[in-house]
């Protein structure tokens, strides 16, 4: 298991998950705009590292203040608006910032308590979710063998500290000898699917298939999964759910043909002050990402490119949410926030 985001007393350490599978980069970062760059550029990402990277954030304001004599809260709380600023659409980058923040009148050390705190923490939830999750998946199939789960992005270990949502459900069902194979869809346009899924299953020593993303709809609906488990970037009250773009035509594919479709989340994603999906701020990236590939220009020079990184599954096309807490069966009427 890879320890995707950690802090080895002064600093924040990563995995720089740009260069992977080709490299595993460990980077050192002592300073909150270096940790702003590496956010916005994917270099951490997923959900619950993103927020861990927040709450470590500030454990890093607050280091550098107190080594430069800086005024810590005024350092501390500039360092949070820079950090929340990076990306939209993951609420835990803004939670796990407020819950460090929540620690600034205790001092330094606290700060950083609170901080490392959620590196354990974040481990510990997406054990409970991952076991809960395989025996979900198990209950709807009706066996507990030979089972077959796609998946869209990268909800692994790498997505949090190192166990991982949607491929925890995946680690804990291989774990228990119940998997025949993951499908994971390559997740266009940076390939969070074909490059980390792939890499975190190749590990596992999980069979694995990688497809494109327009080919997971034909997969659900031709018999081939036995169901779809996804991660999460931000659940509203009502239960709609933001996930990698591409993540709402796996879903409406589930829903025709009756296959499970399943969230693993933390509590930490469920956002009660969101109402619905529409209320989900969707992160729009540089339309290089789409108008290139692996650094070439594919499409004419004058094209232009409209490039959401997220879409909004409405709650009506999941079958469950699996928290660390509970299982919330939409599909039977539950919300996330009742
Ligand atoms: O743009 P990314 O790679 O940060 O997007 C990540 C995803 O959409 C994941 O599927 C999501 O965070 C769930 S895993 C915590």
């Amino acid at each position: 298991v890879v320890r995707t985001i950690d802090w080895d007393g002064e600093a924040v350490v990563i995995v720089d998950q740009t260069l992977l599978p080709a490299d595993e980069v460990l980077l050192r970062l002592r300073e909150v705009d270096e940790l702003a760059e590496a956010i916005r550029s994917l270099r951490v990402r997923g959900a619950m590292a993103l927020g861990v990277a927040g709450g470590l954030g500030i454990a890093l304001a607050a280091t550098r203040a107190k080594e430069r004599g800086d005024d810590p809260e005024a350092a501390c709380r500039a360092a949070g608006a820079t950090l929340a600023a990076t990306r939209p659409t993951a609420v835990n980058l803004g939670r796990g910032i407020d819950l460090v923040l929540d620690a600034l009148a205790l001092g330094h050390d606290a700060v950083v308590a609170a901080a490392v705190d959620l590196l354990a923490a974040d481990v510990e939830a997406n054990r409970t979710i991952g076991r809960r999750g395989a025996a979900l998946v198990a209950e709807l199939a009706g066996r507990h063998d030979d089972l077959r789960l796609m998946t869209h992005c990268n909800a692994g270990g790498l997505a949090g500290v190192e166990w991982g949502t949607a491929l925890g459900v995946v680690r804990a069902a291989h774990e228990d000898r119940m998997l025949a194979e993951v499908f994971s869809c390559e997740t266009r346009p940076l390939l969070q699917g074909a490059r980390l899924t792939a890499w975190e299953l190749e590990r596992m020593g999980v069979p694995y298939r990688v497809l494109t993303d327009s080919a997971g709809p034909v997969l659900v609906t031709s018999g081939r999964v036995d169901a779809v488990v996804v991660g999460a970037d931000r659940i509203a009250a009502n239960g709609d759910t933001a996930n990698k773009v591409g993540t709402f035509s796996h879903a409406l594919a589930a829903h025709r043909a009756g296959v499970p479709f399943l969230v693993a989340a933390p509590e930490m994603t469920i956002d009660a002050t969101t109402p619905t999906g529409a209320d989900i701020p969707i992160e729009e990236r540089a339309e290089d990402e789409v108008l290139t590939l692996a650094g070439h220009r594919t499409a004419p020079p004058g094209a232009r490119a409209w490039n959401p990184a997220f879409d909004v599954t409405p709650a009506d096309l999941i079958t469950a949410i699996v928290t660390e807490r509970r299982v919330i069966r939409l599909d039977r009427g539950e919300r996330p926030v009742s």
